[in-house]
């Protein structure tokens, strides 16, 4: 197990019970979505937490394949599909390092709080890009935290080292805007509630 993975399955349970930070931001990033997946939909989540999300959108796809390292959060993921009775999810506990190009491709993947988490994250933008079927979409929300707090970076590896933040790679909208399309991505779609606040964009792999 990865430290990270460590940091998060300590911290699920506490996770779980938090609300979410600005439910109107996030029913609308919902909604958003929502435009872009039809009943077909064959969706992958990485880095799913608790689930939440995934079961939200269950009712109006085919089948999404939710993935995240901490075997914590999948337990409660699963948990909640259980309790949930739906039988459109698939919770894995798995690594984004570990989505094997095993011949699977995807209409839509998202990535929620995720991206600034991940060590290489251009790496998984491009296997993003792999994975998803021509005009099929990546859907992120990332705190881009070098414009968010500049001085933040220099802070960061202490908060790790003490085990209170996990991994974090800190970079600037502009970074992510240009990775997404080094990686071939068009963006379709951009928002950011508040100065502060994650960025949420809907970028689509040409057909
Ligand atoms: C901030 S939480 C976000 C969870 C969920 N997407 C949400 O929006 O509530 C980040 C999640 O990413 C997972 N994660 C971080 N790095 C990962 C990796 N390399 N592979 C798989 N999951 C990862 C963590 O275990 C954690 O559950």
């Amino acid at each position: 197990m990865t430290g990270s993975a460590a940091f998060w399955d300590r911290i699920a349970a506490r996770y779980a019970r938090k609300p979410v930070a600005d439910e109107a931001a996030y029913q609308r990033k919902l909604a958003v979505s929502r435009d872009y997946f039809t009943r077909d939909s064959e969706l992958l989540e990485i880095g799913c937490g608790t689930g939440s999300t995934a079961l939200a959108h269950a009712p109006y796809v085919k089948h999404i394949r939710a993935i995240d390292f901490s075997s914590s959060m999948i337990a409660i993921a699963e948990k909640k599909r259980v309790d949930q009775r739906i039988d459109n999810v698939t919770f894995e506990c798995r690594g984004v390092g570990e989505l094997a190009d095993d011949g699977r491709c995807y209409d839509g993947i998202l990535a929620l709080s995720v991206l600034h988490l991940l060590d290489d994250w251009r790496g998984a933008i491009g296997l993003v890009h792999d994975l998803l079927v021509p005009g099929g979409v990546f859907i992120s929300s990332t705190a881009c935290i070098r414009d968010m707090l500049p001085g933040f970076r220099f802070i960061a590896p202490l908060g790790r080292t003490l085990g209170l933040l996990p991994e974090l790679s800190c970079f600037t909208a502009a970074s992510l805007r240009r990775a997404l399309d080094d990686a071939g991505f068009t963006i379709a779609f951009e928002w950011q509630p508040g100065k502060r606040q994650a960025l949420f964009l809907v970028a689509r792999k040409p057909r």
